[in-house]
Parts: C-alpha cells; structure tokens; sequence
C-alpha cells in the first residue's frame, strides 16, 4: 500500500483532481493496486479562514507519504505570490525536489500550434530544480564604493558570499549570481542518464550556453561527460538558443533533454506550446530518495474555474507520472493509452480546444476506456 497526499488547492486545481483521483481509482481496480489517499486542503480558503498557509504540522503528514498530487495554487482574493511561494516553492524546497520531470508528448487529436499532426513527439524534458539563477542572489547597488553579504544555504551545503562593489561612472546596478555545484549538477546528470537508460533512449541531450557562460556550465559540461561515461549512455551538447530552434523546426529528434533551471524553464514552456497547450503538460518535482510532488504544468485558471472548462488531461497525465514513478509502470502505461485513446480522433475535446466536452465527461471517458467499456 502507497501513501498519497492530495493538494487540491485553489480555482480549477479541485476540478482537475477530481478526475486524476477518479482515473486513479479506476486504474488501482484494474492492476490491484492500494494507494491510501488523504487530502490536505491547502490554498486560498484554508488561508483565509485560518491565517495559515503551510504548517509545519502538515509539512510533517506530508513527509510520511510515499507522495504528493497537487492541483493549483493561486487564487485573485490573496496576494500574488503568498500561496505559490508558501507551498509550492516552500514544498519543492523543503522536499529538496531537485528534479523538474516535465514530459512532453504529441496526442493525436490534440492540434498543435507548431508542430505537424502524426508527428511522433516523446521528449523526456528533465530540468534541475535548485541552482542556477533561481538561488535567490544578488543585489543593488548604488555608486560608489558599497559592501553586501549574501548567504546561499541549502540543505545540502551553505556558501557565504563577501561581495565589495566599486562602482564607477554609473548611477546604480544590479546584479544575480547564478550558481552551479559539482553535488547539484552531479545529481540531476544522474537521474537524467538513468532515465535514459530505463526508457531505452541512447542519446541524452545536454543544454547550456557554456560558449558565454563559461565558469556555471564549464562545470554541468564536466559533469555530463563523466555522468555520461558512468552510466554508458552517450550525450551531445547543444547551445539553449540551438535548442529553441530545434524544438520548433524538428522536435521529434530530442527524446530526452537535461537542462540547467533557467532554460528549463524557457524551454519547457515551449515544450507545453508544442503539446497544444497549458492543459496537457505534465509534470513531476522529483527527489529520487524523498518525497516527489506531481502537478499539472497549469495553474488555477481563476477565469474558468467552477465552469466545468477545465482540461483535467494534464492533471490525469500527472497522476499517472506520479505511479510510473512509485514503481508502477504499467499502471501508468494503462492510464496514458486510455488518454491516447480517448483524445484520439477528435470526439472528446475541452474548451480550450475548442471543443465542447466537460471536465467531467472527459474523466469519464477516460475512466471508461480504462476498465474496458
Ligand atoms: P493559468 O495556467 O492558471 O492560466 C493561463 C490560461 O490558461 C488561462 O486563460 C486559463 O483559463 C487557461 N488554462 C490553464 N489551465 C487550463 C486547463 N486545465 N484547462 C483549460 N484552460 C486552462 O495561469 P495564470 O492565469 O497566469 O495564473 C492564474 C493563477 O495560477 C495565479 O494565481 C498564478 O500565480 C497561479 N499559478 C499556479 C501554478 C501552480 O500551481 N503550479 C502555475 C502557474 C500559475
Ligand atoms: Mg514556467
């Protein structure tokens, strides 16, 4: 028996987990599967009745779950920023969920704005998690001469930062310092080689812009050519700019792609374009040896929430990374096919397609064609 945690949270996020759990459901009848699930209700309305936005009571319950399904968070009655930055940065932190898994597929019946229909497009998107420019560094200054002291303390290793700025013949400046580890980069080199290997892919693309930024991805470059030795997988090496061109000229050449956080950021936005849009991406922050979260790529669509809108596709598709990666790979399997399945042809298509058909018939549908209807 796994533990799972649900966090619905705020707009559509209730709507789509409903249908992720349903789907669920049905694919744990099917493959004699236990999940236990508890529901954790974090967001907008537990903020404002209770003041509290993630306790650490509940940062406890979450710890003892094998993992975490997330829905979205973000609602227009409270401050930008206080629920995204509260949980779900506060979770992916906590939970040093270093890997951002975000797969990007092509489903017949889904358009896609830039890529050809019957293109056959399996990407395995994994973008680290922690470094990079997102550590949070850096400053302003003011001319003249100015002293700042920036810490960077992970859970893994602290750094002190003792930065005297001289600054001549300009008013102000600003600056970010972006920061890559041996550890850091060793690790997500690891999963993604490994992923490699467990999908059967002998090419894994590394992306970073080392012509320019020489010290950072030096060292991601160094790293990938060891990781790449380890684990007998072969890797090549393509500029971020490169890779935003090719992911829309030929994205079918890319079957799995490593990214530092930046880029990864940039690129897989790209990656939900290509995949027809917001409704359909998937994704999993992942500690291989914690607790993993996984979550729709969308967020809580306070424009269409309570309407029966909502594309539950992402959510689903996210359910089903999430067993894939508790050892269930079949399960997963199953799940995706019926997805393929239903979405094939065109008959069922949400809104945001322009299509007609409810959150809910689609779950259904989906749940249908799972246990052979
Ligand atoms: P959004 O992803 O919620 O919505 C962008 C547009 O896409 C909207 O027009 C929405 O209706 C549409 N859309 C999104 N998901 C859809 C779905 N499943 N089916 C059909 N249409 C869908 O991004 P937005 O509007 O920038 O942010 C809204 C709130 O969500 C904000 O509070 C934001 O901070 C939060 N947010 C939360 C995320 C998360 O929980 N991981 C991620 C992104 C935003
Ligand atoms: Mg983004």
């Amino acid at each position: 028996m796994q533990k799972v945690g649900i966090i619905p949270g705020d707009g559509i996020g209730p709507e789509v987990i409903h249908e992720a759990r349903k789907v669920l459901d049905a694919v744990a009848e099917k493959r004699n599967l236990t999940f236990e699930f508890e529901e954790f209700p974090l967001g907008a309305g537990h903020y404002l009745k209770t003041g509290e936005v993630l306790s650490d009571e509940t940062l406890q319950r979450l710890s003892e779950k094998d993992a975490i399904l997330l829905g979205a968070m973000g609602d227009p009655r409270v401050k930008p920023g206080i629920l995204e930055k509260g949980v779900l940065l506060r979770l992916r932190f906590h939970f040093d969920q270093y890997i951002n898994l975000r797969p990007i597929k092509l489903l017949d019946g889904v358009p896609s704005p830039l890529v050809e229909a019957n293109q056959k497009i399996d990407i395995q998107f994994v973008r680290e998690n922690t470094e990079d420019f997102y550590v949070g560094l850096g400053g302003r200054v003011k001319k003249g001469l100015s002293k700042t002291e920036l810490v960077l303390k992970r859970r893994t290793y602290e750094a002190k930062f003792d930065i005297g700025i001289d600054l001549e013949d300009e008013d102000e400046m600003a600056f970010q310092i972006g920061v890559i580890t041996r550890q850091g980069a060793k690790r997500i080199m690891d999963y993604a080689f490994q992923l490699a290997k467990r999908k059967k892919i002998g090419l894994v693309t590394c992306v970073d812009k080392a012509n320019v930024l020489t010290e950072m991805y030096g060292l991601w470059r160094e790293v990938a050519i060891e990781t790449s030795k380890k684990h007998g997988v072969e890797k090549e090496f393509q500029y971020v700019d490169a890779v935003a061109l090719h992911m829309v000229k030929t994205p079918e050449r890319f079957k799995l792609i490593v990214a530092p956080n930046l880029f990864g950021d940039i690129l897989t936005d790209l990656g939900a374009a290509i995949q027809g849009g917001l409704g359909f991406a998937q994704s999993g922050n992942i500690n291989p040896s914690g607790v993993s979260m996984f979550e729709p790529v969308h967020g809580s669509a306070p424009d269409i929430a309570g309407k029966g809108l909502a594309n539950p596709v992402g959510a689903i598709l996210s359910s089903a990374l999430m067993i894939e990666n508790l050892g269930h790979e079949e399960a997963a399997e199953d799940v995706e096919h019926a997805v393929r399945d239903v979405l094939k042809g065109g008959k069922h298509k949400t809104a945001d397609i322009g299509g007609k058909t409810s959150t809910s018939r689609i779950g259904d549908a989906i749940v249908a064609r799972l246990i052979g209807e």
